[in-house]
Parts: C-alpha cells; structure tokens; sequence
C-alpha cells in the first residue's frame, strides 16, 4: 500500500463529526496527525471534550487534541443543541475522555504538524471555518504546505440553518470567505451531496453490526434522527462530515463540478450562503471543487468496512 495521506481535522463534535473522525481512523490509507476543535455545533469545551471523548473510545489517545476558537471571527456564536443535544453527542452513553487536550491552541499545533511533516498535509474542517481562517492569517508561510482542504459546509442550493445558509458556513462566513478566496485548492462538501448520504434505517442497521463501535453509531444516527425528522422531516439524517473525509479517502465516490464560491457577510436574509456559479456566469475561476453527486453505496460500504477495522 502506498504511504498513507497525512489529514489534519478541525471538527466540532457533534454526531457526524464523530463519525467522521472514526472514519478517519479506522482508514489505514490515512493518517490523521492532529486534531483541533472550535465552536460549533456546542460550545468550545464541550466539542474539544467530545473529540477527546470520541478518540478515546477509538483508542487513539495518540493523537492530540488542541482546542481553537471559542467564537467566530465577529459575530456572536450560534450553537445547535436543537440538532446534537446539550452534550453535543446525545443518545449513548460514552465514557469519559482518557487523555486531556493538547498545551498548544489549535492554530499552534496545525503550524507544528505542517512544519514537522515531510509530506503536504490534507486539512479537513467540519465544522465553522474559524481555526482555518485564523490559521491562514497567522502562517501565510505554510500555505504552501496544505495540499488540500476538503470542508463540510455550504451549500448550492437550499440552506439548513437559515433558508440560503448551512449552517458551518453560517456561523463564521467571514471565516469561510477568507478560506474560499485562500487560493489553497478546495473540495466542498456541502448539503447538496451530503444529503446523499442520508442513514435511514437500513443503513442504521448496517451500521450496527459494523465492528466494536458500530452500536454507538447506530445510536448517534437514532439521535441524530430524531431531530433531523423533528425539524426538517427528514427520517434519514444526513451524515455530513465523513462526506468530507470521503472525499480525501476515495475521491472516486464523489462527483464535483468547478466553480468560484464566494459567501454572503453583508446580506440580511442571506448572511452565510456560499453563492456558487454554477454556470460560470461571473467569469471568475473556480475556486473549489463542488460536491454534486454521491456514490451512496460506495459511501456507506467505506464507512462499514472502516469501523470493522477499530
Ligand atoms: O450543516 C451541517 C454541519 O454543521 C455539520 O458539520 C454538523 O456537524 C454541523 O457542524
Ligand atoms: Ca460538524
């Protein structure tokens, strides 16, 4: 096998972010060197404690944990308990973390994973855009180093926090406009294919008898279910973040289209949406590749076959 693809994830756990980072894991054709946490989906404590907590129940206490940003770039931090739960990760019951969080903020630690690596490193953000954002500010020089971001968020079309915004780009567009004019090439995973991988029952099942963990992420996907079918009437949550993962693991699965994303921060009823030229009407040049088309099967089949492998 050829030498694993060094990732780094900025998450905010949260169900999905969980179960992308046990993708990650279970994936021997990665190598998840760091991880770092922002607020998100609950506040910053209780996501990097949920990164923790979800690491240890892997048993990969090997990897650090470096918290980031409590609050967006500016605006005021909005948070979907309505979504994961007071917790962030309602529904099972999972231990307590077994390794504390890393001395280093999370923008210390990408610099320092970056520098130590012989290899460009893959950033995959799953939640608000915040540590990405300050840590293009912060090291311009290790631009260069990023071989790829591959981000859950945004959307082409409809919006899931407001009617034209998702909500990871929602709560920090400043944060996403300046990662999307970065320059540093861009895979976007946004509602429009990851509401293709949608886990109803079926795949539930599946994914209950996959491998030592399979349950607790059953469980998440009954919660998370629960309030996705409460709030939008979906009965299949979508499992969003590994679709971001799953486009670095097996970019086969994934169908993009080239196109130039921009993010509203000034509008009022469209704060947040990822306004993406579909047709290249603009005249811009791309600037990320968009998620458009999901190979479902292929997709639940990665994320079985890598949790029989924890
Ligand atoms: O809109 C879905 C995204 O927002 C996912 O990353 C979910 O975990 C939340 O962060
Ligand atoms: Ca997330």
């Amino acid at each position: 096998m050829e030498q694993a693809k060094r990732i780094i994830m900025d998450v905010d756990p949260g169900h999905d972010d969980a179960v992308a980072l046990m993708l990650a894991c279970g994936s021997p054709e990665l190598e998840l060197s760091s991880v770092t946490t922002v607020a998100g989906n609950v506040p910053l404590p209780k996501t990097t404690n949920n990164a923790l907590r979800v690491l240890s129940l892997i048993g990969r206490e090997d990897i650090p944990v470096a918290a980031g940003a409590s609050s967006p770039l500016k605006r005021q931090l909005t948070t979907a308990e309505n979504v994961h739960g007071e917790s962030g990760l309602d529904g099972p019951d999972i231990p307590d973390a077994t390794f504390g969080p890393d001395n280093r903020d999370a923008v210390e630690l990408i610099a320092d994973t970056l520098r130590e690596s012989s290899e460009p490193v893959t950033l995959i953000p799953t939640g608000p855009l915040t540590n990405i954002a300050t840590f293009l500010r912060e090291h311009p020089e290790l631009k260069e180093r990023v071989s790829r971001i591959s981000l859950m968020g945004g959307s082409i079309g409809l919006g899931n926090t407001t009617p034209a915004a998702e909500f990871n780009i929602y709560v920090d567009p400043e944060a996403a406009r300046e990662v999307f004019s970065s320059s540093v090439p861009i895979t976007m995973s946004g509602l429009d294919i990851t509401h293709q991988a949608g886990a109803g029952p079926a795949e539930r099942e599946r994914l209950r008898h996959s491998g030592r963990l399979g349950g607790v992420v059953a469980e998440f996907c009954e919660f998370f279910a629960t309030t996705y079918k409460r709030i939008y009437g979906f009965d299949a949550p979508p499992l969003h973040d590994p679709v971001a993962v799953a486009a670095v693991l097996a970019p086969d699965l994934i169908e993009t289209r080239p196109m130039y994303v921009d993010v509203e921060c000034e509008g009022k009823l469209t704060r947040g949406e990822t306004v993406c030229d579909f047709y290249g009407i603009a005249g811009k040049p791309p600037n990320a590749e968009v998620g458009i088309k999901l190979n479902r099967e292929g997709f639940f089949e990665l994320l079985c076959d890598a949790l029989k492998k924890l």
